[in-house]
């Protein structure tokens, strides 16, 4: 089972980048728990800051079993990304770290959500293990 996990712009800077919102944990530490959680899965992981970069990895992604995204601020407004997206026909569940629903009104919208099988939202770290767990679950029937 191979599942990639692919994260957008800032979020090459968890664990020093506002922890009080994101949390201490590193991307790289969060990856290895993932790593570390589901031996089984052959989990590949990409970060980019910018959007084109982004979209060419989601196309490559059509071969794969499943996607976990955080497109970070992308996720508010990028309709590129979103198609992108649209155009993988894999499960997919977009992550976000924090809860954006408690946050500025720009970030209670998500233009990727319709793209992706469900959304997970405020739950830290936890949001990515909660969402490959999930696609292991859904590729295991
Ligand atoms: C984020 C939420 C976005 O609003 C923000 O722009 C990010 C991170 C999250 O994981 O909580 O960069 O996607």
């Amino acid at each position: 089972m191979n599942i990639r996990i692919l994260n957008g712009p800032n979020l090459n800077l968890l664990g020093t980048r506002e922890p009080e919102i994101y949390g201490a944990a590193t991307l790289d530490e969060i990856i290895q728990g993932l790593c570390d959680a589901f031996p089984s899965v052959a989990l590949t992981h990409f970060q980019s800051n910018h959007e084109g970069v982004l979209v060419d990895r989601v196309h490559e992604y059509r071969q794969y079993d499943g996607l976990v995204v955080n497109p970070g601020a992308l996720g508010h407004y990028s309709y590129a990304l979103a198609d992108a997206l649209r155009a993988v026909p894999r499960p997919k569940i977009e992550v976000h770290v924090s809860n954006v629903y408690r946050r500025e009104a720009f970030r209670h919208t998500s233009v990727v959500a319709a793209a992706c099988d469900g959304t997970i939202s405020g739950l830290g770290a936890d949001g990515y293990w909660a969402a490959v767990a999930i696609l292991v679950r859904r590729l295991s029937v």
